[in-house]
């Protein structure tokens, strides 16, 4: 049995805890380079086992909101090393969450206002970003229509996230977390109701489909070591206009023994949509650990007492948690302590400045 706030040894990194600070896009880098409020506001929840950033673009036109803050500049490298040596000041280890959108975009977030790109050109229907609205004003927007990716141009992206990881590195991080979950580029491809593609990456075969990410893992290793890589996968999510398609089980699968062969890090599960809570999500989620051999963590809507079950049952090794992050700086202290749990307020999730992002007081302060 596994207890939450008992320590766990990542690939060699030590961690205090298993508790993760799963990955909350807080869109506060206006001109996207972390500042000394975001190195104050991770420096705050380095007590949890693992922070893992926000999603951080690893280039321009890997962008699908505004404020997000990249990590493809020299600044933007300067920016998250203030986060790191803050992190690590207080015991902290932090992953760096390593993003592109894909078609999830819109042209006024998107450098000279050109189109976004996706494995096939349709729009995200129903869905929403955050970038400027006709008038210039921000603000939610639809995703703008996407342009295909020819085939060639595809490598240039897997290049872009091993530069992407290098810099991470470079900026102190302990290791990546590839994001190919929620709908954005990674899952894009994976997707065979969306990709229709006829080329080696295209939707007719598990291992067309499965391509781009198998390519973005073992370039991203290639450049940094497996040790320091892992990824956050959201099975059966429906999110950006993703839908059912048939053969999707087997695919997840297919995914989870090739990435079981690549030693990486961790896999992170995120319960997205929430079919994993379901009776068969739950024996989806005992065949993907049979499948993948490695650190588990999974994430979505967890509470102490749900967290330490799926530990007891051994369905997992570490568990994220998002939201309680938001207005609990000390979570991990809080819930090892039983101490009272804040509640966030939402309309501070994305935006603004220090409000509902670095002014929230660890417990003993409140009292
Ligand atoms: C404000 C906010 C921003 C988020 N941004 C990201 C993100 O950048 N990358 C990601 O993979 N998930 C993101 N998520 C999803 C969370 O990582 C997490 O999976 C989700 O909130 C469910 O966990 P929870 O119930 O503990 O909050 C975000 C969630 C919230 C609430």
């Amino acid at each position: 049995m596994s207890d939450l706030f008992s320590s766990y040894n990542l690939s060699g990194l030590s961690l205090e805890n298993r508790v993760v600070m799963a990955p909350m896009t807080r869109a506060r880098a206006v001109d996207t380079v972390p500042d000394s409020d975001t190195a104050l506001y991770y420096a705050q929840r380095a007590g949890a086992g693992l922070i893992v950033t926000e999603g951080t673009p690893i280039s321009d036109e890997g962008r699908g909101y505004l404020y997000t803050p990249g990590v493809y500049s020299a600044e933007q490298v300067a920016g998250w090393k203030k986060v790191t040596d803050a992190v690590h000041a207080r015991g902290g280890k932090l992953f760096s969450q390593i993003w592109h959108v894909g078609r999830v975009s819109h042209t006024s977030v998107q450098k000279d206002g050109i189109a976004p790109v996706a494995p096939v050109a349709e729009i995200a229907k129903n869905s929403n970003v955050f970038g400027l609205d006709d008038g210039g004003t921000p603000g939610l927007v639809s995703p703008s229509a996407p342009r295909a990716l020819n085939t060639e141009e595809i490598a240039r992206i897997t290049k872009e996230f091993a530069d992407a990881a290098d810099n991470a590195v470079k900026a102190g991080f302990d290791g990546v977390e590839i994001h190919g979950a929620n709908g954005y580029l990674i899952e894009q491809f994976i997707n065979a109701g969306f990709n229709t593609r006829e080329d080696a990456y295209g939707g007719a075969t598990i291992a067309g489909r499965i391509r781009f990410a198998l390519e973005v893992v073992d370039a991203v290793v290639a450049r940094i070591g497996a040790s320091r890589v892992g990824i956050r996968l959201t099975p059966f999510s429906r999110l950006f206009d993703l839908h059912a398609f048939e053969g999707e089980e087997a695919t997840w699968l297919e995914l989870a023994r090739e990435l079981s062969k690549r030693n990486l890090a961790y896999i992170h599960i995120g319960n997205a949509g929430g079919l994993l809570t379901t009776e068969e999500g739950h024996k989806f989620l005992t065949a993907f650990r049979k499948a993948y051999q490695g650190t588990l963590i999974y994430a979505g809507g967890y509470t102490q007492e749900t967290a330490q079950r799926v530990l007891d049952e051994g369905l997992t090794d570490l568990v994220a948690f998002g939201k309680p992050y938001i207005a609990n700086p000390d979570l991990a202290e809080r819930m090892r302590n039983g101490w009272p749990l804040a509640a966030s307020d939402h309309t501070t999730f994305y935006g603004g400045a220090q409000k509902g992002y670095t002014d929230y007081p660890a417990y003993e302060a409140a009292v």
